[in-house]
């Protein structure tokens, strides 16, 4: 069955980038001219994905009013023949009745998190992408994910490799055999210390699973960090299923930390039409002078 639906987790409280997400939801940080979420749907419907299941959380209501209409500002806009905003505004809008809104009412987990969206998911496979990371890649991170499970099925996850002084922020995998980029695996563990790190390939934030995954959510204990974790369930679901993971091509940015979130809007500054030439000189001069 075709993926269809993606799972986009917004709950979170962005305590990473405080004072900044005081007032807003760390996920509507810009990214030069566009919220950091805005660039995790593209992705999403880049990959053929039709409905897309926010679960939030008090205070997240600015994403909610983001992907829908805005009469005011539009007939504004219009009235004062703004034809090009008009169009870039455009882009905000998903279609009726391609986006739900759950709540996670506590802050439990990620498996938890997830968990949240079962009845809306119901019982298809589908995409889960964590939108503190947005992926610079042609195809899109999902769309080459969405290409391999056409072909293989079962569930997937990103990997990326990482330094190994930071695989104890990550989900990390134990590769066993590699075609491609396909990678065939005997575990995986979420944020082990430095010295117990199976590997360097960390999970990276875009997932397709199959709906088995709602159950084992549902019976699984805390793990790491006190957290009911997605990684102990997806483990899990490993001893039933096919799973594999996949080592994309494309550069990932966790705009959740403060160092990723600026690495991210300059990677899209340098690259943006309106700005790319001005960008570059400033990072050339801002680097001449360091
Ligand atoms: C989550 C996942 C982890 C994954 C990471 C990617 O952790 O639990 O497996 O590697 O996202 O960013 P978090 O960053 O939410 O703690």
């Amino acid at each position: 069955m075709r993926v269809r639906k993606a799972v986009l987790p917004v709950a979170g409280l962005g305590t990473r980038v405080l004072p900044a997400t005081k007032a807003i939801p760390k996920e509507m940080l810009p990214v030069v001219d566009r919220p950091a979420i805005q660039y995790v749907v593209d992705e999403a419907l880049e990959a053929g994905i039709e409905h897309i299941i926010f679960v939030t959380g008090r205070n997240k209501v600015a994403i909610e009013d983001y992907f829908d209409r805005a009469y005011e500002l539009e007939t504004t806009l219009q009235n004062k023949g703004k034809d090009a905003v008009l169009e870039q505004l455009s882009q905000s809008l998903l279609p009726a009745g391609a986006a739900s809104f759950v709540r996670q009412q506590a802050p439990l987990g990620l498996g938890h998190a997830i968990w949240c969206a079962r009845d809306i998911v119901g019982n298809e496979p589908f995409a889960i992408l964590l939108p503190d990371v947005i992926v610079k890649g042609k195809p899109s991170c999902l769309a080459q994910m969405v290409g391999a499970y056409d072909k293989v099925g079962g569930n997937i996850i990103a990997v990326d490799p990482v330094p190994e002084e930071r695989v104890s922020s990550y989900g990390v995998i134990e590769p066993v055999e590699r075609d491609g980029r396909l990678i065939r695996m005997s575990g995986m563990v979420e944020k082990p210390p430095r010295d117990k790190a199976p590997s360097n390939l960390a999970i990276t934030g875009r997932y397709i699973l199959q709906p088995e995954i709602f159950a084992l959510l549902a019976d699984q204990g805390k793990g790491a960090g006190g957290e009911i974790q997605l990684t102990d369930s997806m483990f899990r679901l490993m001893e039933k299923q096919a799973f594999y993971a996949y080592e994309f091509e494309g550069a990932p940015f966790d705009c959740g930390s403060k160092l990723g979130y600026f690495e991210a809007v300059l990677a899209h500054a340098v690259d943006n039409e309106d700005i790319a030439d001005g960008a570059r000189e400033l990072v050339r001069k801002l680097a001449a002078g360091l």
